[in-house]
């Protein structure tokens, strides 16, 4: 086991070596060299105008004053994939080309290979299902189905191209069909394919509905979508599979399987089923369905992969308006180009191009306005323009929100576009929306020290004076500097580990010093790997920032003194309170005294 622990060091050691956390960092975000280190804003958490993220390539560590996060380039792909650390490690060795051992124990592998054989066995009961409901449509019982799916306007070659189908109008017909392929009702419950009765009996979920399977990129079959046949006010028009081992509705798309290879270049994102399968039958490989949900960040991650442009096709409704305001944000977010379409007279898109055909759609797609055009004109139309007071609200709405466009050229593009609309010159325009961006910066600037304050309060323990502020900062410095063998040397004999009063401070001061005592070369990332992950930000935040000091020295001897005056003051007032304790006993003495003279 030791040996195998190891040999895991140097795998992540050889993994880290072979990775610059600068070239890796840059891939998500800019960074800007400033000094011995690099800047950005924080790709970590929702960081708009201060740069609060730094990158040390001598180190190659990364930390962020903003959110506390901090590390190695392993921690920064943990945090920015969501994986975890074994993953990350992978993700980093593949990248940089270095062969994966498996390092996992007997019983880690046991129970991986188990979720590995459950996944498989519950994407074959899926397939199996599939065409079960596919059968149907063909048979006596999916008469009324296939019926429906054509008076929809489905053509043969779509429905068997999405697999649609139909479960019957029974209790147990998927149940019975799949005990015949092997499947036990405990695996359909987990699978959502079945429900389970208080008396420990089962029944279909899907009854008497038309079934849309939902596949995965890779084409597996992961759930399912079921549509009642005549709308009925006591039961939901659809009826959709339970998240399980490998459905996870966040992280999906409708027809993303299809859509991913489409070659148009952007993805027309939409509501519902019909309108995906509709589009495509009409010629649109490339539209997609957020599946009955707000659109999600994952899924925005999922359309980057392919394309960074989309137009969102959502319902004319109030309710498809306000998510359509939502995925464009999430959408801007993930910097995908965004348009959205309007579909004026009250359809869907499916609706839409059934009654107006494809050509008409494909205008509608190419006349999309940009997603910024899109919320300026819903604004407009709540102002009357000709009226002054109406117009300089209006001003006011629209700089709300070109103060939040990032682009300089784009935002200059909706300035102008505004001066005209509006007959206000562009420079008083610039001059308001630059007002509310400093404002927001300094929002932002407030909001990031009143984190960073609150993170070191939740550090010290609530501890605000600032002695105790003075104090905490000397020991972080220190620390960065004995990192180095001659500071080390210089300090060793007047500071001992035991010295530093923060926790922390002090088990990482115990480490350097060992580390220098055994005439060992100092490693952050080794150092870090001592740590518990909810430290990491912290003591890679130690590692790497040196204050940027010139003379590492000289700037010892300042925090030197700080921990030492620290002591001394301790001292004094224990002295102190001695000294105090000693007069008020013997002031006690002398009044007892004076009362037995007195008696
Ligand atoms: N949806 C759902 N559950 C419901 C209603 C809707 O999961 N009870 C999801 C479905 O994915 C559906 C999408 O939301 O496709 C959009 O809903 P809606 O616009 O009501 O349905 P359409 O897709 O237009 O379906 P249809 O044309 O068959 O009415
Ligand atoms: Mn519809």
């Amino acid at each position: 086991m030791v040996r195998q622990s190891v040999d895991f060091q140097d795998f992540v050691d050889e993994v880290l070596g072979k990775t610059d956390i600068v070239d890796l960092i840059s891939r998500y975000v800019t960074l800007k060299r400033v000094g011995n280190r690099f800047q950005a804003l924080c790709p970590l958490h929702n960081d708009k105008k201060t740069p609060s993220f730094s990158v040390s390539p001598d180190k190659q560590l990364f930390h962020c004053f903003g959110c506390g996060a901090g590390g190695t380039a392993i921690h920064f792909i943990m945090q920015k994939e969501n994986l975890d650390f074994m993953e990350a490690v992978k993700l980093l060795a593949e990248r940089a080309g270095i062969p994966i051992p498996d390092y996992r124990s007997s019983s880690e592998r046991a129970k991986a290979a188990e979720i590995h054989n459950k996944k498989k066995r519950m994407y074959e009961m899926n397939a199996e299902a599939a065409r079960f409901f596919f059968a149907n449509l063909t048979s006596k019982s999916g008469e009324g189905a296939l019926g429906y799916l054509k008076r929809r306007g489905l053509s043969n070659s779509t429905i068997k191209s999405f697999g649609l189908g139909y479960a019957p109008d029974s209790w147990t017909a998927l149940i019975d069909f799949m005990k015949t392929k092997g499947y036990a009702e405990t695996e359909l419950l987990e699978a959502g394919l079945a429900v389970k009765r208080d008396n420990d009996t089962y029944f279909d979920k899907f009854r008497d509905r038309v079934m849309f399977p939902i596949l995965d990129l890779r084409g597996n079959v992961i759930a399912f979508g079921g549509r009642i046949m005549t709308d009925k006010d006591n039961a939901p028009k659809y009826l959709n599979s339970p998240e399980t081992l490998v459905f996870k509705k966040k992280d999906n798309l409708f027809a993303m399987n299809i859509a991913k290879n489409s070659k148009a270049g952007q993805f027309l994102v939409m509501e519902g089923y019909m309108d995906v399968i509709s589009l495509h039958q009409n010629g649109f490989d490339n539209a997609v369905a957020s599946l009955g949900t707000a659109f999600t960040p994952q899924q925005a991650e999922i359309l980057k992969r392919y394309a960074d442009k989309a137009v969102l096709c959502y319902d004319a409704d109030e309710a498809g308006q306000k998510a359509a305001d939502r995925a464009g944000g999430i959408m801007r977010e993930a910097n995908i180009k965004c348009r959205v379409l309007t579909i004026t007279d009250g359809k869907d898109p499916d609706e839409y191009i059934n009654a107006k055909g494809k050509e008409m759609f494909e205008l509608l797609v190419d006349n999309a306005e940009s997603f910024i055009e899109y919320k300026i004109g819903k604004i407009e139309k709540q102002y009357n323009l000709e009226d002054t007071v109406e117009k300089i609200e209006f001003i006011e709405q629209i700089a709300k929100i070109l103060a939040n466009i990032k682009n300089d050229v784009e935002r200059e593009v909706y300035i102008k576009k505004t001066a005209r609309k509006t007959d206000i010159s562009p420079a008083s325009i610039t001059a308001q929306v630059e007002n509310l961006m400093r404002k927001n910066q300094k929002g932002e600037q407030l909001k990031a020290q009143r984190d960073e304050k609150r993170a070191f309060e939740a550090r010290t323990g609530g501890r605000q004076d600032l002695d105790r502020m003075r104090l905490y900062n000397a020991e972080k410095l220190m620390l960065n500097l004995i990192c180095e063998p001659e500071i080390f040397k210089t300090v060793s004999d007047k500071l001992k580990p035991e010295e530093f009063t923060e926790g922390i401070h002090r088990r990482l001061a115990e480490i350097i010093y060992r580390t220098h005592q055994n005439g060992e070369k100092i490693r952050p990332m080794q150092i870090i790997s001592e740590f518990d992950e909810a430290d990491t930000g912290t003591v890679s935040e130690i590692l790497s920032d040196d204050k940027n000091v010139e003379n590492k020295a000289e700037a010892a001897k300042m925090p030197l003194k700080i921990i030492k005056e620290f002591y001394l003051k301790q001292a004094a007032m224990t002295e102190q309170t001695d000294a105090a304790k000693l007069q008020e006993i013997m002031d006690k003495l002398k009044k007892d005294k004076k009362q037995k003279g007195e008696k």
